[in-house]
């Protein structure tokens, strides 16, 4: 195993409000549990920099490394790594639950720590440093193995031919993953997305049409619906604007015939949309819904309804790691598309010093399929 130099850079800030600086910082080293990974790409994300300068329940500890949607290459192993080896491609993703207690500790790595004593320490004491640096300390259950001669090989040679930026779409699709398969969408069914054009909730609509779903995606921006619908073969995702007349957006919704099943990616601000009135009475008789949204008050469902159709309403934070598993297969057997062929564009490349461009284009992008791209 090569030697690792003893200092490395990273984007550190010290606590919330204060400005996220480049730093030397020494590098990180292999623990049990873990394994040191260089870098190669990370996604800047236009959230990041509302939660360095602190959003209410957004919590991290001090000399906190932002970021955990990245891919790089494993460096180092603890000694109780039994398959990752240093030369692996891997992605990493940011969702890390305490071995102990993995139910009740539970943190998003480079975002926030939660709001339990316990997953603050947990952060503070273990996985303060995120990917906005040259080499990350990651727990082993967060480093997924990609197979990179077949995503990156050449097509003349059986590959897949993606660059390497190609693959950070996967970790936020992997979250659109969690919830699709929480409601066990199947080949085949139709699935209402709403909405449909943000980053993570259009994630959930290439997620669905690589399922072998049919798609109707709701939202309010008929642009951007759209360029949603163009990305994929005629057919396969059908649009529904948001018009705030409930049941005339309902019909809308079911002009393709029955839904099986709808999931819910809305931001904040789209908590007093009509569009979730609108999509359950939308659901076919066994219907299944999956809620995801981080929304601050209670939404009302329509009880009665939901009672004469007997539908399922399932919440879901994150995702399992089989879900990554399966993700990563479907992109390596090719039935997820990534890439350009995906609907996927990347609208910056940045390096670690140029981080503050690398937010202002990622904030002026920030719906589905828009990668910003540090290369550290
Ligand atoms: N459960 C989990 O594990 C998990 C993980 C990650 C994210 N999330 C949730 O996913 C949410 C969505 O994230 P994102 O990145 O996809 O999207 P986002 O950038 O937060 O929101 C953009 C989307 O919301 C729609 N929208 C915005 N304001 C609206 C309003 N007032 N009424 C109706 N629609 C509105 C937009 O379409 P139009 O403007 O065209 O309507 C667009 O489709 C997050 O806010 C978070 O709550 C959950």
């Amino acid at each position: 195993m090569a030697s690792l130099p003893e200092t490395m850079k990273a984007l550190v800030v010290e606590s919330p409000g204060q400005p996220l600086t480049l730093k030397t910082v020494p590098t990180p080293s292999a623990t049990p549990g873990s394994c040191i990974v260089k870098i190669l790409v990370v996604q800047a994300d236009d959230k990041t920099p509302h939660i360095i300068k602190g959003i209410p329940g957004y919590t991290f500890p001090p000399n906190f490394v932002p970021a955990a949607h990245a891919i790089g290459r494993v460096v180092a192993t603890g000694p109780d790594a039994t398959t990752l080896r240093a030369g692996q491609l891997v992605m990493l993703e940011g969702f890390i639950r305490a071995r102990d207690d993995p139910n009740d500790v539970q943190i998003l790595w480079g975002i926030t720590a939660g709001l339990t004593p316990e997953s603050v320490q947990f952060m503070a004491d273990n996985w303060a440093m995120g990917c906005m640096a040259e080499y990350v300390r990651a727990p082993l259950e967060n480093c997924y193995p990609l197979d990179e001669k077949r995503l990156c090989g050449s097509p003349a040679d059986g590959g897949l031919g993606y660059a390497l930026e190609d693959l950070l779409q996967l970790p936020t699709q992997l979250v659109a993953m969690g919830g699709l398969r929480a409601i066990d969408v199947k080949p085949g069914e139709r699935v209402i997305v709403a909405p449909a054009t943000g980053a993570f909730s259009g994630a959930a609509v290439q997620v669905a049409v690589a399922m072998g779903a049919e798609v109707v995606a709701m939202a309010r921006n008929r642009v951007l619906l759209d360029k949603v619908q163009g990305m994929f073969p005629a057919g396969r995702v059908h649009v529904v604007p948001i018009t705030g007349d409930v049941e005339a957006d309902t019909a809308a919704l079911k002009q393709w015939g029955p839904v099986d099943a709808y999931i819910d990616l809305s931001p904040p601000a789209a908590s007093e949309s009509t569009h979730i009135r609108s999509c359950f009475p939308a659901l076919k008789k066994y219907g299944r819904a999956c809620l995801m949204s981080i929304i601050s008050h209670d939404v009302a469902v329509p009880y009665t309804l939901l009672t004469w159709n007997s539908l399922t309403i399932k919440g879901q934070f994150m995702y399992e790691r089989d879900d990554a598993r399966l993700l990563i297969k479907m992109a390596e057997t090719g039935v997820l598309k990534l890439g350009k062929e995906g609907g996927n564009e990347v609208v910056g490349r940045f390096k670690l010093e140029e981080v503050e461009e690398a937010f202002a284009v990622a904030t002026k992008n920030p719906e589905v399929g828009k990668l910003v791209v540090i290369e550290p």
